[in-house]
C-alpha cells in the first residue's frame, strides 16, 4: 500500500523543510479548498506550481471546489500525476475528460454521505477512486470506518467490470486504523496529521508501510 501525505497540516513558514522530511513516501496528496464546496481555504496552482519545484515525489492533487473545470488547466501546470473532482462538484463527468486530455490521469472521490451508486458510471473512465473517510475541509478529523464498506464494495466492482482503477482513502488515517485500510484493499492511504505531527516522519511513514 502507497502512502501520500497530505500537506494541508505541514508548517507552510517551513515548507521545504516538511517536503524534505517526507522524501520516502509514494505521493504528496495537495488538498485544494475554495472556501465554497468546503468551509475552508487551502492554497492555490502557485503554491502547487512552487511543491512540485521542491520534490521529488508525484503530485495527487484532490480538488475540493465548486467549479473543477474552471481550475484544472491552471493546476495541470503544477504537472500532477492525478487530478481528482468530487462528484458532489459542477460538471464532474466534463471535468474528468478534460483532466485526461491533459494527459493526467483522473480521479473521482465522494464524500462520506454519497453511495457508491453516484460515481459507478464514471468507473470506467477513471484510474483512481478517493473514498473521503472524514467530511472533507478539514485536517486532524476522527476517521470514519464505514468507509471501509465503500473501499471492499468498490474493490469487487473492480473485479467484476474488469476495471483498473486504484482505490485511495483519506481523512483520519493513522498507526492505529493503518492494519484495517491495508485489509479492506485501500492500494493509496492518505495521511496528514499524523505524520506532520510526529517529530521523525520517515520512521513513521516506514511504520506505516510494514
Ligand atoms: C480533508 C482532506 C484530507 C485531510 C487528511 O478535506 O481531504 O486529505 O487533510 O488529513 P488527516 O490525515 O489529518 O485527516
Ligand atoms: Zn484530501
Amino acid at each position: 500500500m502507497k502512502i501520500a501525505p497530505s500537506v494541508l497540516t505541514a508548517d507552510f513558514a517551513n515548507l521545504e523543510n516538511e517536503l524534505a522530511s517526507i522524501k520516502s513516501a509514494d505521493l504528496l496528496h495537495l488538498d485544494i479548498m475554495d472556501g465554497h464546496f468546503v468551509p475552508n481555504i487551502s492554497f492555490g496552482s502557485h503554491v502547487s506550481k512552487c511543491i512540485k519545484k521542491a520534490t521529488k515525489l508525484p503530485l495527487d492533487i484532490h480538488l475540493m471546489v465548486t467549479n473543477p473545470v474552471e481550475w484544472i488547466k491552471d493546476f495541470s501546470k503544477a504537472n500532477p500525476e492525478y487530478i481528482t473532482v468530487h462528484i458532489e462538484s459542477n460538471d464532474a463527468h466534463q471535468a474528468l475528460h478534460l483532466i485526461k486530455e491533459l494527459g493526467i490521469k483522473a480521479g473521482i472521490t465522494l464524500k462520506p454521505d454519497t453511495e457508491i451508486e453516484a460515481i459507478k458510471e464514471y468507473l470506467y473512465l477513471v484510474d483512481l477512486v478517493l473514498v473521503m473517510s472524514v467530511e472533507p475541509g478539514f485536517g486532524g478529523q476522527a476517521f470514519m470506518p464505514s468507509s471501509l464498506d465503500k473501499v471492499r464494495k468498490l474493490k469487487e466492482l473492480r473485479k467484476q467490470m474488469n476495471f483498473n482503477f486504484l482505490i485511495e482513502i483519506d481523512g483520519g488515517v493513522n498507526g492505529s486504523n493503518i492494519d484495517q485500510v491495508r485489509d479492506a484493499g485501500v492500494d493509496i492511504a492518505v495521511i496528514g496529521s499524523y505524520i506532520f505531527n510526529q517529530e521523525n516522519r520517515e520512521k513513521t511513514i516506514k511504520d506505516l508501510k510494514k
